[in-house]
Parts: structure tokens; C-alpha cells; sequence
């Protein structure tokens, strides 16, 4: 069990006065981290289940990256890349391209800068006003992603939105139309034709469909391959944007570089962040020269391309590919869903297991599949109290997503603190 002192609940008391608007589901103040490892201020260690979303997929303190951006550090922190040029930031935007086989980058700092600059692109190539999310979608909080964001409602109170229309997800485990795949035909990818294209919003009002190629922040949920390929077919039918949001699901999480690539459909614009920069602040929206074709000026913003971030970014992708993080995502992350779904046989709470690679959800739930919102509280409490970080989506997910690198021995002592925790339900 790990013990805090006086230092750590310092820290969290003077947090909790100067810092705003942050939901922390545990108390945790970190000091340093190596591979899957994190260590606390109070000398504790944790393994690592969350990559700190999904962020450090290459592992904390990668050496290779470090490397890179301290010996760009010595030469030049920051340029004004919007009036300069300079190689780094090129260079980055080269190898994104070569590892997606899109012709054009926008760089940005975050996920939902990421996803700013792919609504302003579609609205403006497009020239439709409107666009279409899905329910339990996540696309960050500024607020045009906040406007195709469903999953955190509270997080739209008293603000204004674009015109979104949502939509369903596949969320087969609870069928939003309460059908049955396969034979539900993927009804409600169809939805968009039969309902909203006919009652709500005109296919040409319609600059693009915004989808993540697995929801994260919604409740891990991956859809049949159907879903993505017909949501494409109606893009393509009704001369409508694809944008997919691959800012938690991209960077070989899920065993490709882009989740989409696994439903073997392709995107007209990708918006890319959280792993891309190994802990670096980093977004790129990628596109075809074709829609990517917006006049100088049309969008720019001050820290896209900067240096330590092109430099850190660059390293990264190189780490990745090299490392073969890819196979390893998916080796480990079928080894961890045969132990999850041999603990459902054993434990009635766990409802669902599912994923992709290393981007895995289990979901808890009580008697007639009712969400276990307060035992996944208790859950993920008791299993950082005993030295393994989990953290939560959707209504009663937890989500397992350690940094890609992560040993056998590391995964099987969190699944064990993981089955110690379900034994104190
Ligand atoms: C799919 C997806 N899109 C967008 C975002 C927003 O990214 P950021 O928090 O960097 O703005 C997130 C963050 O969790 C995400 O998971």
C-alpha cells in the first residue's frame, strides 16, 4: 500500500487554490517516471495503465527522444514558424507523411487545436456550415471540438455550439437502436441517410462527418469494420468530408500508425496529438494537397512547428517505427484481453472487454447491465492505492492503455493489482 506524507498533500492543497477547472480522479502528485514506471513525490511507484491518456505510448523518459530535443534545445528553442522556415518542423511534416501517405500537415499543439483546424479546413472547402458527430464522442473542449464533443455534457453548459448534429455509434454492447450485429445491417451508421439527411440537415449544409475510429473518452467503444466503411460510403455519396479523430487511437496503439487503417478506410482529413509528441505538446491535421489547398493565411497560430516539438515529435515516430511498437501494441494487448475476459468468467462486474491492440476498455456494470459508476470509483482508487494507475471513461469503463514499451512482468503485476482490486468489491 503506498503511503503519503505531508509533502504530496502540501502539493494538492496549493494545487487546489491556484489551479483551475481540473477533474483529477485520485490524488497523485508525481515526481519522475522511467518506461511504465512513475514514481510519486512521496517515494511511491506505480505502473502504468494509462500512458497519461494514451499520451506516452514510447514509454516515460525515452532516451532517443530526450536526446533530440535537448540537442535541438542548444541550437534554438522556438522560431516564428509562420513567417520562417526551418527544417525540423519539415522534416516532422515529411515523415507524418510518409507514415500516412497524406500530402499536407498543419501543426498545432493539441489535440483540439487538431481538430479546430480540420472544422475550419472542411467548413471552408466544403462551404457547408454543419457537420455531423456521434453520441459519446469526444473531440476536445475549445469550442468548435466542443461543439462535436457529446460525451462530457457538462462540459457544454453555458456555451455556444456550432450546428453539430449527433449521431449513433456502433456501441454494439448497448445497441442504441437495440438490434443485434450482424443482422442489424449496421443500421445505424444508415441512420445518417434515413434520419438526418432527410429531417435535419441537408447532405450539402453538411461539411463533414467527425468520427473517432474508436471512441475513447465515450467508453472504449470499437465499432464492427462495417460501421467505418459505410460511414465513408455515405461521405463519398453524398460528396460529404470524412474527418476521423485518431488523437487517442493513432500513433500504432492500436497496432497501425492510424486506427482507421485497421478498418482499412481512409479518412479525407486525420487530426493526430496526445502520443505523436512523446509528451511534447503536439497536434497535425493531415490532408490531400487538393483540400489542404486553403490560401496563406487562412489559419496559422504562433507554437505550430516549434522546434523542441518538431524535434521531439520527429524522434518519436522514429522510436516507434524502429521499436516496432505496432506488433507490440497488439501482441500485449491480446495477451491482457485473454486475462480480462478470463476474469469476466469470473467476476460478475466486469460486463464487457473489448479493444484493439493496447487501447482496451472493460466495463462494469451491475445486475441488467445497469453502469457500476461507483465501484469503477472504488476499483480505480484501490488499484493506485496499491501502486497501478487505471483511469476511466465513458460511464463505467476502465481503460487500459499503458505506454506501448511496457514489459510482460509489468502487465502481469497490474493485472494482478487489477484482480485484487475487484476482489474488494
Ligand atoms: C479523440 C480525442 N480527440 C480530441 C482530444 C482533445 O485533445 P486535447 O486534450 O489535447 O485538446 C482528445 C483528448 O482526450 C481525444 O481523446
Amino acid at each position: 500500500m503506498r503511503k503519503i506524507t505531508p509533502k504530496s498533500r502540501d502539493i494538492i492543497s496549493r494545487d487546489s487554490k491556484v489551479i483551475s477547472m481540473l477533474t483529477r480522479p485520485y490524488e497523485l502528485v508525481v515526481d519522475h517516471a522511467e518506461g511504465s514506471t512513475i514514481y510519486d513525490v512521496d517515494g511511491n511507484s506505480y505502473i502504468d495503465f494509462a500512458a497519461s491518456v494514451a499520451v506516452m505510448n514510447i514509454g516515460y523518459n525515452c532516451q532517443k527522444v530526450r536526446e533530440a530535443v535537448c540537442t535541438q534545445m542548444e541550437k534554438m528553442v522556438h522560431c516564428g514558424f509562420s513567417d520562417f522556415s526551418a527544417e525540423m518542423p519539415v522534416k516532422l511534416a515529411e515523415k507524418l507523411c510518409a507514415m500516412t501517405g497524406y500530402e499536407k500537415v498543419f501543426l498545432s499543439n493539441s489535440g483540439t487545436e487538431a481538430v479546430e483546424a480540420a472544422m475550419k479546413l472542411a467548413f471552408w472547402y466544403r462551404k457547408g456550415a454543419s457537420m455531423i458527430a456521434f453520441y459519446r464522442a469526444f473531440h476536445g473542449r475549445t469550442l468548435g471540438a466542443l461543439s462535436l464533443t457529446s460525451s462530457k455534457i457538462r462540459h457544454k453548459e453555458h456555451f455556444p455550439s456550432f450546428r453539430v448534429i449527433h449521431s449513433d455509434y456502433a456501441y454494439c454492447y448497448r445497441c442504441p437502436l437495440n438490434l443485434e450485429y450482424p443482422e442489424c445491417g449496421i443500421s445505424c451508421a444508415k441512420e445518417i441517410e434515413r434520419k438526418i439527411f432527410k429531417r435535419e440537415l441537408s447532405p450539402k449544409d453538411t461539411a463533414a462527418i467527425v468520427v473517432e475510429p474508436i471512441q475513447g473518452e465515450g467508453g472504449f467503444i470499437v465499432p464492427p469494420v462495417e460501421f467505418h466503411r459505410e460511414i465513408r460510403r455515405i461521405c463519398d455519396e453524398n460528396d460529404v468530408l470524412l474527418i476521423a479523430d485518431e488523437i487517442q487511437s493513432g500513433g500504432f496503439r492500436t497496432g497501425k500508425f492510424m486506427a482507421m487503417e485497421n478498418f482499412n478506410v481512409r479518412a479525407d482529413i486525420v487530426c493526430m496529438s496526445k502520443s505523436i509528441g512523446g509528451g511534447i505538446p503536439l497536434g497535425a491535421t493531415l490532408s490531400s494537397s487538393e483540400i489542404m489547398s486553403w490560401p496563406s493565411g487562412s489559419h496559422a497560430n504562433t507554437f505550430g512547428g516549434n522546434l523542441l516539438a518538431a524535434a521531439g515529435g520527429l524522434a518519436t515516430l522514429e522510436f516507434m517505427e524502429s521499436g516496432r511498437l505496432g506488433e507490440k501494441a497488439v501482441e500485449k494487448g491480446n495477451y491482457i484481453m485473454k486475462r480480462l475476459n478470463e476474469l469476466r468468467e469470473e467476476y460478475s462486474i466486469i460486463g464487457d472487454v473489448r479493444g484493439m491492440g493496447l487501447m482496451i476498455g472493460m466495463e462494469l456494470v451491475k445486475e441488467h447491465k445497469a453502469p457500476a459508476i461507483e465501484e469503477r470509483e472504488i476499483i480505480v482508487k484501490k488499484a493506485v492505492e496499491r501502486g497501478l494507475i487505471l483511469l476511466p471513461a465513458g460511464d463505467s469503463v476502465i481503460r487500459i492503455v499503458p505506454p506501448l514499451i511496457i514489459s510482460r512482468k509489468e502487465i502481469d503485476r497490474g493485472l494482478e493489482i487489477l484482480e485484487d482490486a475487484l476482489q474488494l468489491i
